[in-house]
């Protein structure tokens, strides 16, 4: 397996990984079917790709096995953000034809996590995620890892991620705080759901810890109507 270095020059706070700490236990408590996560959320720049790295890293720290899987082959982040010298493929190639399983899977200089890069962007990523040689391919990495965590593009302008999350066991939803309202949120969380794909949790990103007051507010809200949909599925 080829490897590559990442440096994590990001400048995150105490606050910020505790959260993530809190989210890894939730997901070690979702059960042992609970394999491949993915994270979704409604609009760009909400931080899934930051989180997906966070969790990973915890997650192999903590002696899992782990892959970062980015399937977000529209907006691929991790080699430019993790300063990664060498030139890499990825998944677009790979699920094209073009490079072999040798030359998609990197081991990194973080012990227990390997990664798959997207690759260049490509003018059809939904029609390449719905191919068998997709499925084929999680398939056959879930035998091998422990955790897998899928990266992938927002669910409320794209469709990509809704094809992904049929081949995932559980999904968080990733919020901008302040950015999304209630009705976006409930539509991308039924679009996970349809797909067969269980919700684990969602998670409130980029709070201003200053604003208190909004936040408990907001945040009091987001998880009541969450609560709520779950009432409403439960009669159907
Ligand atoms: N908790 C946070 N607080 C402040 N900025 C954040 C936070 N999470 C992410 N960002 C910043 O927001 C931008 C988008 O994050 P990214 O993870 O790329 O989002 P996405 O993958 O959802 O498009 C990046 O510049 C990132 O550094
Ligand atoms: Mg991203």
């Amino acid at each position: 397996m080829k490897r590559v270095s990442m440096q994590d020059v990001r400048k995150t706070d105490y606050y910020y990984e505790e959260a993530i700490k809190t989210l890894l236990t939730n997901i070690k408590f979702a059960g042992k079917d609970v394999k491949t996560i993915l994270l979704t959320s409604c609009y760009p720049n909400e931080g899934k790709s930051d989180i997906t790295f966070s969790l990973a890293r915890e997650m192999a720290a903590s002696g899992k096995r782990v892959l970062l899987l980015d399937t977000d082959m529209r907006k691929s982040t991790y080699a430019l953000r993790f300063r990664v010298a060498e030139s890499v493929s990825g998944l677009s190639q790979f699920l094209s034809g073009q490079i072999g399983i040798a030359d998609l899977l990197y081991s990194t200089n973080y012990e227990n996590l390997d990664i798959i890069f997207a690759g260049p962007s490509v003018p059809n990523p939904s029609a390449l995620l719905g191919e068998g040689i997709f499925s084929t391919l999680m398939k056959k990495l879930r035998e091998h890892y422990d955790y897998i965590f899928v990266d992938t593009p927002p669910l409320g302008t794209i469709i990509d991620a809704a094809i992904v999350a049929q081949k995932c066991d559980g999904a968080v939803l990733v919020v901008e705080s302040e950015a999304v309202s209630h009705k976006v949120a409930k539509k991308v969380l039924v679009q996970i759901e349809k797909s067969g794909c269980r919700t684990l949790g969602a998670v409130l990103n980029k709070v201003d810890m200053k604003k208190d007051k909004y936040y408990s507010r907001y945040s009091g809200k987001y998880a009541a109507y969450y609560e709520k949909m779950k009432e409403d599925q439960n009669k159907n």
